[in-house]
């Protein structure tokens, strides 16, 4: 595997998930794949789970790791071509990341939409250079549209706690103070798709709409209540404004309604639903206090099985090397 971007670049999810359930039982069974390699991950943005995590996976299988943040020690990269660099930044990305390339055998990168320019942040501009011109395997740790490595540990988080064959798993919008990206929301979509057995349904105030690649075949529901109605997971998550009824729209808060908010009386519609969130979470802007500890909360599992997650794309990686 040369880049891991989208469910499609694990090959079949029934084999990706049995290997992850490999690894969940024996995590350092494959311990002898990262002997004498390096996993570089490069953040562009603030990390607690992604960074933990991957470093850990990469650990469990023998690797050497190598941590940058951008932002912090390094020089100001420029991620634009054309531009005269007479302000403050003092390397061009063009070759930083082929010099990061020659001090490893894997990378991680996580670097979030701008938000400002559709066009720009669904290009996948700045992950599409580090698979260009650095030489080496890429995955994407978050990135403008994705975050692929959680959407894999949601599905085997819900694997895990499903109680039924099928279980209704409904995506939920939920209000927040800031503008957040739709990489969480799109990923979670798109692996939600794929997995077989799964009734999935999508809420969202109407204006909300994910880009139809990601929605690909999942319901819409725009009464919460009704989509809520027999759910067995409830996945809540703030995003901004897609853009995709409304251009104009694009990284803005068009809405704040607090009715949204995920509380005991949302939980009493759904079929004794399970509560997932990927953290860090506002509580009560997205969830209620009691929610998210209540006994039907996933969400330390969920980001335990991060770890989990990045293993299984690791080790993929390091086979293919
Ligand atoms: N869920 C997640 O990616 O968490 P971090 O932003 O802390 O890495």
């Amino acid at each position: 595997m040369k880049s891991f971007i989208n469910v499609e670049d694990l090959g079949p999810l029934d084999k990706a998930m049995a290997e992850a359930f490999e690894i969940k039982n024996d995590r350092y069974k494959y311990q002898h794949l990262g002997k004498n390699k390096t996993l570089m991950m490069i953040f562009f943005n603030n990390s607690l789970r992604t960074r933990l995590s991957t470093q850990k996976a990469a650990m469990n299988l023998g690797m050497n790791v190598i941590v940058l943040d951008v932002n912090a020690g390094a020089w100001k990269l420029e991620t634009e071509r054309g531009v005269i660099m007479d302000g403050d930044k003092s390397e061009h990305l063009l070759e930083a990341i082929p010099v990061m390339g020659c001090y490893c055998d894997l990378i991680g990168v996580r670097s979030f939409a701008g938000l400002t320019d559709r066009e720009y942040d669904y290009a996948e501009t700045v992950l599409q250079q580090f698979i260009k011109y650095s030489g080496r395997p890429v995955f994407a740790m978050e990135t403008a549209t994705v975050h692929p490595l959680q959407a894999f540990a949601d599905l085997i988080t819900i694997e895990e706690h499903k109680v039924v064959e099928r279980p209704k798993v409904v995506l939920t919008w939920a209000p927040h103070c800031r503008a957040l990206p739709q990489a969480v929301p799109n990923s979670f979509a798109q692996w939600m798709n794929a997995a077989p057995d799964v009734d999935f349904v999508i809420t969202h105030p109407e204006g909300y709409e994910l880009d139809p690649k990601f929605v690909g075949n999942a319901r819409v529901e725009y009464d919460q209540k009704k989509a809520f109605e027999g759910a067995d997971f409830i996945y809540a998550k703030n995003w901004s404004n897609p853009g995709v009824t409304n251009l104009a729209d694009y990284g803005k808060i068009t809405s704040k309604d607090m009715s949204w908010t995920v509380d005991t009386e949302h939980m009493s519609w759904t079929n004794n639903g399970k509560f997932m969130h990927c953290l860090p979470v506002r509580r009560n802007l997205i969830v209620t206090d009691d929610v998210i500890e209540s006994p039907n909360s996933l969400v330390i599992p969920e980001a335990a099985n991060r770890e989990i997650s990045c293993s299984v794309v690791i080790k993929r990686m390091l086979e293919a090397l």
